[in-house]
C-alpha cells in the first residue's frame, strides 16, 4: 500500500507502544491494521515516527502511573512537530482530564472508539489539537478487516468484549464496557483465515471467555465453540483466556479432554482463598465451588495445567484471610500463579472503600505468596524431567545455541536442536512456528531445559 503522503511531502509513520493485558495487544494490532489502511507506516521507534502512540492498562495504579511517566519522558518531542496519542483503557478512565496533565497529548480514545479512528485520524490531520473517541461501549464487537498482526505464528482472536462481572476492584467492566459476543460464524471464519494464512496457534480471547453466548441464531455455548474452533482443519492449537469460576463448566473440561488441539493449560483466576474476602470482591462463588472445579479439572481425561491470579490485601483482609490463601495455594498446586497488590481503582465498589492494609502488610503478604509458589513449581517441575513435551519452537538464542518455545501447557522451554539439516544440508530444520518434540532434561520453577528428540 502506498505510504500516506503529507502536504508538505512527507510520509506518515507512526509508533505504537502497548501496556496490558492480551486483549490490549490485540486492540493494538487492529489500530496499526486501521492505520496502515490509512497510508500510514509503523516505524520502531518514537524518533522516526510523525504519530506517537500508547495504549495502556490501567488495571493497578502503578500500569497507569506507568503511562504518565513514559509521556512525561518524551514531551520534547513535541517541538520536534510530533504528535502524542492516548488510547485504551487510561484513556477510557481519564478520559479528557488527559489532556491538563499531559498537555502535549492531542488525542485520547477509549477502546469503543476504535471504530472511529479513521475519522479521529484525520481530524488530528487537520490540525485539531484535543480530539477525543470516548464513547461508552456499544452493543457490538469491535470488527475490523484491517488487522496487523505482530506475531507471525500465533494469532489473537477476540471472542467476546466487556464484562458484566462488576468485581468490587475490577476497572475493566468500566473501561471495557458490558459484555458483547461475536457470532461463532465470524470467530471460526477468522479462525479459517489464519489457518489459511500459516498461523499455527490461536488464542481465543475475552475478559470472561467462559461467559461467552453466541449472538447468532446458532446459539454456541464457550464449550461449543471451543469444540468447534478445535476442529477447524489445519489449526494445531487453540488456547484460551481468561476464565471466570462462575461460568466455567464441566463441559469445558470434557470437551477439552476430547481433542488435543485444545491446549491443556487453563487459567482460572481465584484472587483469594477466604470466603469472607471472595463475598466483599462480589466475585459469586466460594471456596469449596472453585475447589470442586479444580476437582474436575483434575479429573479431565488428559491432564491438564492449572494457573491464577491472586490478590493480597484487599480492604479488611485479615491474617486469617491471608493464611486461607496460602492454604488454597497449597492445597491446589498451581502450576503457575500470578500475584498482584491490592490497587484502589477509580470507578470500582472496593475504591471507595479505605485501602486499609498498610503496603507494608501487603508487600509481606506478597513475598509470602510468590515465595512458597516458586518452592512449590521448583518442586513440582521436576516430575516432568525425562519426559517429552510437544514444543512451539518461537526464537533462536544464539548466544546459547538454544532454541525457546512453549508447551501445550504454556510452559517455557529452552532446548538444544538435533543437528539437522534440511533438504538443502543447511542446518537447521526448526523454524518459529513449527513444532519439535523435546525431552526434558532439567526443571526450573519458571522453565525447563531440553533436547530435541525424534
Ligand atoms: N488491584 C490489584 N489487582 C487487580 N487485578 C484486577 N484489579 C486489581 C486491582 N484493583 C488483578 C486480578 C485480575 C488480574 C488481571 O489483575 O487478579 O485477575
Ligand atoms: Fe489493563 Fe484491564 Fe484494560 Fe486489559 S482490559 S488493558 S488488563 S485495564
Amino acid at each position: 500500500m502506498a505510504e500516506k503522503v503529507a502536504e508538505n511531502g512527507e510520509q506518515k509513520r507512526f509508533y505504537l507502544e502497548t501496556f496490558g493485558c492480551q486483549m490490549n495487544v490485540h486492540d493494538s494490532e487492529r489500530v496499526a491494521g486501521t492505520l496502515v489502511s490509512r497510508g500510514y507506516t509503523a516505524v520502531g521507534t518514537m524518533q522516526e515516527a510523525d504519530l506517537i502512540l500508547f495504549n495502556t492498562c490501567s488495571i493497578r495504579d502503578k500500569a497507569a502511573q506507568k503511562v504518565f511517566d513514559r509521556l512525561a519522558n518524551f514531551k520534547a518531542l513535541q517541538k520536534q512537530g510530533k504528535k502524542f496519542g492516548v488510547l485504551g483503557c487510561v484513556a477510557q478512565q481519564e478520559g479528557e482530564a488527559i489532556f491538563k496533565r499531559a498537555p502535549h497529548v492531542s488525542l485520547v480514545v477509549g477502546s469503543a472508539s476504535y471504530a472511529r479512528l479513521p475519522e479521529l485520524i484525520a481530524q488530528l490531520e487537520n490540525g485539531e489539537t484535543k480530539v477525543t473517541g470516548l464513547e461508552a461501549a456499544t452493543d457490538e464487537a469491535f470488527e475490523t478487516e484491517y488487522t496487523r498482526r505482530d506475531h507471525p505464528f500465533r494469532a489473537f482472536v477476540t471472542i467476546i468484549e466487556g464484562c458484566d462481572k462488576h468485581c468490587a476492584y475490577c476497572v475493566v467492566p468500566f473501561t471495557r464496557g458490558k459484555e458483547r459476543s461475536r457470532t461463532s460464524a465470524s470467530v471460526l471464519t477468522e479462525i479459517r483465515h489464519l489457518v489459511e494464512l500459516g498461523y499455527s496457534e490461536v488464542q481465543l480471547l475475552g475478559q470472561n471467555v467462559n461467559s461467552y453466548r453466541d449472538p447468532s441464531p446458532a446459539g454456541l455455548s464457550f464449550a461449543e465453540l471451543l469444540a468447534a474452533a478445535g476442529a477447524v482443519p489445519g489449526v494445531e492449537r487453540v488456547r484460551y483466556t481468561t476464565s471466570h469460576p462462575r461460568d466455567f463448566t464441566p463441559e469445558i473440561v470434557r470437551v477439552m479432554g476430547e481433542n488435543p488441539v485444545l491446549c491443556d493449560h487453563v487459567h482460572l483466576p481465584v484472587q483469594s482463598g477466604s470466603n469472607d474476602v471472595l463475598r466483599r470482591m462480589l466475585r459469586g462463588y466460594t471456596r469449596e465451588h472453585y475447589l470442586g472445579i479444580v476437582d474436575g479439572i483434575r479429573a479431565c481425561a488428559r491432564p491438564l495445567a492449572l494457573t491464577t491470579d491472586i490478590i493480597v490485601g484487599f480492604p479488611g483482609e485479615t491474617d486469617r484471610d491471608f493464611e486461607e490463601t496460602a492454604e488454597l495455594m497449597h492445597e491446589v498446586h498451581f502450576n503457575s500463579a500470578f500475584i498482584f497488590k491490592y490497587s484502589p481503582r477509580p470507578n470500582t465498589e472496593a475504591g471507595t472503600w479505605p485501602d486499609d492494609i498498610s503496603e507494608e502488610v501487603k508487600a509481606q503478604r506478597f513475598a509470602i505468596l510468590q515465595e512458597r509458589q516458586q518452592a512449590m513449581q521448583a518442586e513440582d517441575n521436576q516430575a516432568h524431567v525425562g519426559a517429552t513435551m510437544k514444543v512451539m519452537v518461537e526464537a533462536f538464542h544464539p548466544k546459547l545455541a538454544q532454541w525457546a518455545g512453549r508447551s501445550s501447557s504454556n510452559r517455557v522451554v529452552n532446548f538444544t536442536p538435533m543437528p539437522a539439516l534440511d533438504v538443502l544440508g543447511q542446518p537447521g530444520a526448526l523454524r518459529p512456528g513449527g513444532y519439535a518434540q523435546v525431552r526434558i532434561t532439567k526443571a526450573g520453577p519458571n522453565s525447563f531445559v531440553g533436547q530435541q528428540v525424534n
